[in-house]
């Protein structure tokens, strides 16, 4: 079975797709797979990645897609196809052709990857590949439509405003937040970019005079921000995976991130490049809330249409009267595979190996 890796691309979490791929690169079993590596330089331009490509954070370092061998992606007599583009532009024998390719592992974090394009852009070309579709990839992506989404679910989530001025159209003017707004709120708010992941670009405001700074910050990342009202309690992950042979999907054991001392909040360099946090895999919860965290991270994957896996990420709280309160933070249909991240660890913590993780998600897509 052929398996294109594709790694990389256009968005923010560049570097953290690489590292995400080298993880996965590591469990695809070579004696199962043939596996072709696929960067996409932080320009958009496709190669097959050379051997040497450094796929890890080294020495805080963050890894980046560089040259190779330029490819295309192209629909092949068979509808399906990877092509390799010679110096000229023409079609370049490799293994006589075509590269042929039974399925595509997307590990791509963030816009033009896990937020449908890339999914749009593979239904196009008729390529079987991991994950979500469009749909689900796009309103996953977005952190407005989500919250929409789930809410239309029944599903809990924080207090947040969208800014949009007094026509309903999308404006980065920190003034749209009125007075009112600012008081239900409360703070601090995280004001967030709406379709962006691994923290980027997100401020945690704990005084208005930080506001339209924030605001700025996020706008450069998307001009949709978010201002979300800070949820108290303990952050907790919950992976989801397809079911084996189309049966229901399956939630793992939940995760806690513990933040250590001196750490405000779990942000990019918090994730990945400081020494920052504590994980429990798994977290440690009574059977309800085992319970509570598994049923809403599969709801909310049902909600939100995923196929293939998500990572649900919650807080969970107490509410007025000492009952567990769990409120959806978000959900990420391609969530991080690096060597830290928590969904590989939660499925290996809950009996599913990284090999066997990788053989569920090839499978699942090619069903
Ligand atoms: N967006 C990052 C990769 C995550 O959710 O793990
Ligand atoms: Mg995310």
């Amino acid at each position: 079975l052929r398996v294109a890796v594709v790694f990389g691309g256009r968005s923010a979490e560049h570097a953290i797709s690489c590292v995400s791929a080298g993880s996965v690169l590591a469990a695809l079993d070579p004696d199962r797979y043939d596996v072709v590596p696929v960067g996409i330089t932080r320009e958009g331009g496709w190669v097959l990645a050379d051997a040497g490509q450094r796929l890890a954070i080294a020495g805080g370092e963050l890894p980046e897609v560089i040259g190779g061998t330029p490819v295309t992606l192209v629909g092949d007599p068979g509808g399906r196809g990877l092509g390799v583009l010679g110096a000229g532009g023409a079609l370049a024998a490799v293994e006589g052709g075509l590269v042929g390719i039974d399925v595509v592992f997307p590990v791509l974090h963030g816009a033009y990857g896990e937020d449908g394009t890339m999914q749009g852009l593979l239904e196009m070309s008729g390529l079987p590949y991991v994950g979500s579709g469009v749909f689900a990839s796009a309103a996953s992506m977005d952190k407005e439509f989500t919250k929409k989404l789930l809410a239309a679910a029944g599903l809990p989530q924080g207090d947040h405003v969208v800014l949009r001025d007094a026509t309903g159209a999308l404006c980065a003017d920190p003034a749209v937040l009125d007075e009112a707004a600012r008081e239900r709120l409360g703070l601090p708010v995280f004001v967030k970019p709406s379709r962006a992941g691994s923290s980027i670009g997100i401020t945690k405001v704990t005084d208005w005079a930080q506001f339209p700074e924030a605001v700025a910050t996020a706008a450069a990342v998307d001009g949709k921000v978010v201002v979300e009202a800070a949820v108290p309690g303990r952050e907790i992950e919950c992976g989801v995976l397809a079911g084996p042979d189309g049966g229901p999907p399956e939630a793992s054991l939940p995760a806690e991130i513990r933040l250590k001392p001196g750490t405000d909040w779990y942000d990019f360099d918090a994730k990945y490049l400081e020494d920052a946090v504590e994980f429990d895999v798994p977290a440690d919860l009574t059977p309800g809330q085992l319970r509570l965290v598994q049923e809403t991270a599969t709801r909310a994957y049902l909600a939100m249409d995923c196929q293939g896996l998500a990572r649900v990420d919650f807080f969970l709280g107490t509410g007025p009267g000492g009952e567990d309160r769990l409120v959806i933070n978000e959900v990420n249909t391609m969530p991080g595979f690096t060597p830290i991240s928590m969904f590989p660890r939660m499925w290996a913590a809950s009996g599913v190996t990284y090999p066997e993780l990788v053989d569920r998600l090839v499978a699942a897509a090619l069903a």
